[in-house]
């Protein structure tokens, strides 16, 4: 399937979900205010690959990034609320050790790029297709 819907109602805030799109995993998260915030009160010139919040997501409260680590591609953990979530409360990659923010940004460790956002729309209030 070229897209792939996802029913955002049964997300609680602070749960997140993965989901198959082109055969990758796709990472949604209902952030919880305090994430939000985290993510916006970074300053961009302490980024690796500098990108505002606000340009990665559509809706505040949802985050979603393509579940791949930029460096080798392993599946950066996080997902689950028994999950390391590395040193800036977004995902950790356990291959090499890449920490990512709570708006999917590498902060540290040897991944070049932020996780990616892939392109998606909202088709209801809670309900979004990816593709
Ligand atoms: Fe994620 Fe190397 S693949 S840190």
């Amino acid at each position: 399937l070229s897209t792939t819907e996802v029913d955002l109602a049964p997300i609680q805030v602070g749960q997140a979900v993965t989901v198959v799109w082109r055969g990758k995993p796709v990472f949604v998260r209902h952030r919880t205010p305090q994430e939000i915030a985290a993510a916006r009160e970074v300053n961009l010139a302490e980024l690796r690959d500098p990108q505002p919040d606000e340009r990665r997501v559509i809706k505040p409260e949802w985050l979603v990034m393509v579940g791949v680590c930029t460096h080798l591609g392993c599946v950066p953990l996080g997902q689950k609320p028994t999950d390391p979530k590395g040193e800036y409360g977004g995902w950790f990659c356990p291959c090499h050790g890449s920490h990512y923010d709570t708006s999917g940004r590498i902060r540290k460790g040897p991944a070049p790029a932020n996780l990616a956002v892939p392109p998606y729309a909202f088709i209801s209030d809670t309900q979004i297709r990816i593709g």
